[in-house]
């Protein structure tokens, strides 16, 4: 056992957390800012001239944050100026007047920032990541979002090695230096918080490309990527445009400059950032051909490249008070991607894809002890709030609006918000009045959606009284105490309901209306409907109405009847999802007992339909055939036997394949698709489907299978088919798969993004030398430690998909992942916060594998230089 600091003394350390009740106005404000970058790889000189203001009559000094800075010179109303002071975290300037300008000049280390954040080179080019707080690493400021200035920004660089300098909106001016430099000067006309401050320097390809907007306005598109790879950058484009259309037809919103960039870059901490005019991506949801991409990347491009645009409304033109409010831009540009992807491609299997995440993943950390409801109360890090509760279940509540008021009434909400609300810096109650202001619905109860976290727990009873013909449904809400929350309040829950009758239609719930939207306002409530005729099935949560764990005691007909009958897509596929989870839980109990694990022929009749049914679109018969995660399923245990568990998943998938073998070789068949790559639905679909087949055949018939996967490698023409042989080929454990992988691992060596998918598939095996093969793999020739996207891909791909080794009794998996973490704690403390995330969530776990588990944590307590993201959640985890 390693020694334990007591926690109450390490807390006393640390600095404290922010709290939102201690929200204040800034006591100054800034209205102009210009930047001058001088830009060289070890010494930038950032100078810096801003326009201040007081905001009232006082006489405070002016705090403004800084971080790995060096200060040069500052000077006040154009004379040096020496009545400061810097402060933990910033610098302190005293007996200023009312009004002033302020030129500061700093200078910093792009080259050695491997953290990502503020300046830094990403390979050859400098970017910069400013969300939230890395504008502080680049000069002294009042980095807070409700603080909002008008920008511009003049850069000198190399003209050879960075013939293109870009940032935030119009290009103004440019010029010829000495020495073989240039320089380029930038202006905003829109206020912006300094988080949406943007450059980058480099020497790239560019896609160009225009959108002339609904009145008539021409836009320049730049789409700029590493020498190269033009070829991979017409899926980005095209869905740029489809987001500008989409945005202006659904939502009524234009674009406002006159130009819009895109600059991919390989070293990034996240998805993408949405710098006004300038938005940076990471590569991979940028660069995609038939050959490289799956469909699945190209579906993600679409997505982030959707979410980022929609940004440039609802989060630059109006963005959040202060950081506690992230929800309001996160969680509702995440609705509006969702909504982007559902309206260009399939709505149910865009809603399942989303609800996956929201049961995988989300209601863990909702249940864990970062557990924080999607307007956190108390942050010490920001950077560990960019989660699935703000993002996913903020979208979710975003969504119950909609449902509560409808589309139109939701649509006016939207155009009252941006009336209110464009150039300022709002609040989530802001948003909420709006949308109750413009439908004049009672939002009132339903807010504390936003002040409470958890997973509500929603148990349904019915009782039908054929006399009467009338049949009474009730519906008990909970909430369990959380982490951060004890005492939970009643909420307001929509609940989306249909009542089906044993022909399978729906019965008319009043005014011929064949389902209704119910709202849950008490602890307990019971609704009654008249002339029922027959005992109904219940179809609950229909479109996943609510991000809530529900529970009906459905017999196993009741559930195949929803899955053939139920009217809504979603509704289908979470009747197979109850009935794989009843079944998991009783296979896990079997084999914990050591008894005799099965699966009634019931089972396996209600998926055979499935499988065969033709009025299915093949994409959601494969949806109906991915369950559970295993990683997911550990969230319907109280407390989870991690080997019974793995087995008893195992044993129903195997079982499956084994007794629809027939099938699965039928649909594999006849989901080939012909002609060239696209991604278009109707191909997307049945790759998904003949992709599956192939996965659940190598379950069953290695020999067969084997064939197949082969064939499929020579025959394909793109990454999706190739990559699903290869998935089989490790699942399936073929004789093929040794030389299938290597002879990939050959081909794409030299691709990154490619390689993220080699790694993935190494990661997540089920061989017993897994853990050695990671180990080995951080000597590979296309892996880099300092590459956020190959740590996820190998590190990540383990401890997040692969619970049975990651979990392994002897705590090889829980002393492999710190030891990660500890190199890159100093490094990248962000990507480190996100790894550790299955090291934290313990609670499910037995008494064993937590005392391993809290011994690595207290490894990483015991580091003198633990940085905040780390402490925030090790801290909390150990005192849950
Ligand atoms: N605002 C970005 C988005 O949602 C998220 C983001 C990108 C981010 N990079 C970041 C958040 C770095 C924190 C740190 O699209
Ligand atoms: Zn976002």
């Amino acid at each position: 056992m390693s020694q334990v600091t007591p926690i109450t003394e390490v807390f006393e350390a640390k600095p404290q957390e922010k709290l939102l009740s201690e929200y204040r106005v800034a006591e100054f404000t800034v209205s102009t800012l210009d930047l001058e970058f001088d830009l060289f790889d070890n010494n930038t000189l950032v100078k810096a001239t801003s326009e201040v203001q007081r905001t009232s009559k006082h006489s405070e000094p002016l705090f403004l944050f800084g971080e790995q800075l060096k200060l040069v010179a500052l000077m006040v109303d154009n004379r040096d100026y020496s009545d400061y002071q810097l402060v933990e975290g910033g610098i302190l300037i005293h007996n200023l007047p009312d009004q002033f300008t302020l030129q500061i000049t700093t200078e910093i280390n792009p080259q050695s920032n491997k953290a990502f954040e503020g300046l830094y080179k990403s390979g050859d080019a400098f970017c910069t990541q400013c969300e939230a707080e890395g504008f502080r690493r680049i000069t002294y400021y009042l980095d807070r979002p409700d603080v909002m200035a008008k920008f511009t920004t003049k850069i000198s660089a190399d003209k050879t090695l960075y013939p293109a300098l870009l940032s935030n909106g119009n290009l103004v001016a440019q010029g010829e230096l000495d020495n073989g430099r240039h320089w380029v000067s930038w202006a905003d006309p829109f206020p912006k918080p300094a988080y949406l401050f943007a450059l980058v320097a480099g020497k790239f390809d560019c896609l160009k490309d225009t959108f002339t907007t609904k009145s008539g306005k021409k836009v320049a598109l730049e789409l700029f990527v590493d020498i190269g790879n033009l070829d991979k950058t017409a899926h980005a484009m095209l869905s740029l445009k489809n987001a500008m259309k989409w945005d202006e037809q659904r939502f009524n919103l234009e674009y406002d400059l006159d130009i819009y960039m895109i600059v991919a870059v390989d070293f990034f901490n996240m998805g993408a950032m949405e710098n006004k005019g300038l938005n940076i991506f990471n590569s991979k949801f940028v660069l995609a051909n038939a050959q490289s991409a799956t469909d699945q990347d190209y579906l993600g491009i679409e997505a982030v490249i959707g979410h980022e645009y929609f940004h440039n409304w609802t989060g630059n033109r109006i963005t959040c008070r202060d950081w506690f409010q992230l929800s309001l831009k996160e969680g509702l540009t995440v609705f509006r991607d969702q909504e982007f992807s559902s309206d260009l491609g399939s709505r149910p299997v865009n809603r399942i894809a989303n609800v996956k995440i929201m049961r995988n993943n989300q209601f863990a950390e909702d249940a864990g002890p970062m557990s924080h409801p999607i307007r956190p109360e108390s942050v010490m890090e920001m950077n560990n709030f960019y989660t699935l509760t703000v993002y996913d279940k903020g979208a979710e509540v975003i969504r119950m609006i909609h449902t509560l008021l409808g589309e139109a009434k939701f649509q006016q909400g939207m155009q009252l918000y941006v009336q209110r609300f464009d150039g300022q810096a709002v609040t989530c109650d802001d948003f909420v009045a709006a949308m109750q202001d413009a439908s004049g619905i009672d939002l009132t109860l339903f807010k504390r959606w936003y002040s409470q976290s958890g997973t509500p727990q929603v148990n349904v009873s019915d009782y039908f009284d054929s006399t009467q013909n009338s049949y009474q449904i009730t519906f008990k809400q909970k909430s369990l105490a959380t982490a951060d929350q004890k005492n939970k309040q009643v909420l307001h829950i929509p609940v989306n309901l249909e009542l089906l009758d044993g022909d399978g239609n729906a019965f008319d719930l009043g005014n011929g209306r064949r389902h209704q939207v119910l709202s849950l306002t008490q602890k307990e409530q019971t609704f009654v409907y008249k002339n029922i005729a027959t005992k109904p099935v219940p179809s609950l949560f229909r479109d996943f109405s609510a991000p809530v764990k529900y529970q009906y005691a459905y017999s196993d007909p009741q559930l195949l009847h929803l899955i053939h009958f139920a009217s809504d897509d979603f509704s289908r596929w979470d009747a197979g999802q109850m009935l794989f989870n009843k079944y998991l839980l009783i296979n896990v109990l079997q084999k914990k007992s050591n008894q005799k694990m099965a699966l009634p022929p019931v089972f396996i009749e209600a998926f055979r339909s499935v499988l065969i049914s033709d009025d299915l679109d093949p994409a959601l018969i494969t949806d109906m055939f991915e369950f559970v995660s295993e990683a997911g399923a550990m969230e319907l245990f109280e407390c989870v036997d991690i080997e019974a568990l793995h087995h008893a998943r195992e044993f129903m998938l195997e079982q499956l394949a084994i007794e629809l073998k027939d099938e699965f070789v039928s649909a594999y068949q006849n989901h080939q698709v012909t002609g060239d790559y696209q991604p278009v639905s109707a191909d997307i679909a049945n790759r998904k489907l003949a992709n599956l087949a192939l996965l659940f055949i190598s379950r069953a018939d290695p020999l067969a299978a084997n064939k197949l996967v082969i064939t499929q490698i020579q025959q394909s023409d793109n990454m999706t088919d190739h990559l699903g042989a290869l998935l089989a080929a490790n699942r399936g454990q073929l004789d093929c798969r040794d030389k299938v992988m290597s002879d990939f691992e050959d081909k794409w060596h030299h691709n990154g993004l490619v390689m993220d998918k080699w790694f993935s598939l190494q990661a997540t095996s089920l061989d017993s030398a897994v853990l050695s093969n990671i180990k080995a793999l951080f000597q590979h020739r296309s892996f880099d430690f300092s590459n956020p996207n190959r740590l996820r891909a190998l590190v990540g791909a383990f401890v997040q998909n692969n619970p049975y080794y990651f979990h392994a009794s002897d705590g090889s998996g829980y002393q492999f992942l710190t030891e990660q973490l500890i190199k890159l704690n100093e490094q990248n403390p962000q990507v480190a916060s996100r790894l550790i995330t299955p090291l934290i969530q313990f609670k499910r776990l037995d008494e064993h594998r937590k005392q391993l588990i809290k011994e690595q944590l207290n490894r990483l307590l015991q580091l003198d230089n633990l940085a905040l993201d780390l402490f925030e959640k090790v801290s909390k985890a150990l005192t849950q």
